[in-house]
């Protein structure tokens, strides 16, 4: 069966990863010239929080709901921008069930100078992304096509400057992680200063551990530097032992900019006091080099 993340859109993960990548484009935004933002899974764009398999698992009631409705005007930065560009996102759609992905979220926050390129390989869902990008912009692409493979045709980039984010449905969980250990090393052969964002689901604590530390061994080594730097960033919500199916949310961060791991610090403890209404989960950002 075809993965379709309209079951899933506005879940916690969700919201962890679009908070994370939002936060990620404001620090590439520090310096002025222009970056490729490069989506190798793009899905559709936008969801509809009222379509039949949103409604069916509910999971956006877990996750955007819950933010939405405990906002607060003393949260850090990165949430009320992520909060603030949704509701721009829902006006312009005029549709308050609205719930944007990666693209939306991106196209609201870059700026003329930088460049988005978005894969995505079902055709239906690019079809659906394809029409909501600005027609007359050529620095805006969407392909129908294979993230991993694509990564060698757009870098390295004429900007050098990159933030690949590697959203996979690990459906084939042991595939989709092998294939994004290479898509890793292929990014950072072709741009070492690439920021690298994956996102990852959190079932078994022990197998994401093994998952990191091999990753981060066999990148390649960049040509200044003894190694590169990674952090992640975690968020579960059940125990990382327990058999419900996605306990977390993780996000690593290769080439971190400047300073994300303490704001992230700040505004994950929040997450998950909103997304974590059960108190069986946690939240951590580690260095992991
Ligand atoms: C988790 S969803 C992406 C969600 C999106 N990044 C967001 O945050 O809104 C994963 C998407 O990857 C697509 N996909 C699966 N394999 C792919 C591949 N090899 N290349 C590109 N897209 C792929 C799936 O069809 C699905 O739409």
């Amino acid at each position: 069966m075809k993965y379709r993340h309209v079951f899933h859109a506005g879940n916690f993960a969700d919201v962890h990863k679009h908070v994370t990548l939002l936060a990620l484009i404001r620090a590439l935004s520090r310096k002025d010239k222009g970056f490729l933002l490069l989506d190798t899974h793009a899905g559709r764009g936008l969801y509809d929080l009222q379509a039949e398999g949103s409604r069916k698992t509910a999971e956006a009631d877990r996750g955007i709901a819950l933010l939405e409705s405990a906002s607060r005007g003393d949260w850090p930065t990165e949430i009320k921008d992520y909060l603030d560009t949704l509701k721009a996102i829902r006006r312009e759609q005029s549709s308050r069930r609205a719930y944007p992905g990666s693209p939306l979220i991106a196209l609201a926050a870059i700026r003329p100078q930088d460049r988005a390129v978005f894969i995505e390989t079902q055709a239906e869902e690019h079809t659906v992304l394809h029409r909501l990008l600005p027609r007359e912009s050529g620095r805006v692409v969407a392909e129908c096509a294979d993230g991993y493979q694509r990564i060698r045709h757009w870098l390295p980039n004429s900007e050098r400057r990159a933030l690949v984010l590697i959203d996979p449905p690990y459906e084939d969980t042991t595939a989709d992680f092998r294939a994004v250990e290479i898509a890793a090393c292929e990014v950072l052969r072709r741009l070492p200063n690439a920021v690298v964002a994956i996102w990852y689901p959190i079932k078994h604590e022990r197998d994401t551990q093994e998952w990191r530390h091999r990753l981060i061994s066999r990148l390649p080594k960049p040509p200044d530097e003894a190694c590169t730097p990674a952090i992640s960033s975690e968020l579960w919500i059940h125990p990382p032992d327990s058999r419900v199916g996605l306990n977390g949310s993780g996000m690593l961060i290769l080439n971190p900019p400047w300073q994300i791991d303490e704001q992230m610090a700040i505004w994950l403890p929040i997450l998950r006091e909103v997304l974590d209404t059960e108190r069986t989960g946690g939240a951590v950002v580690r260095s992991l080099q």
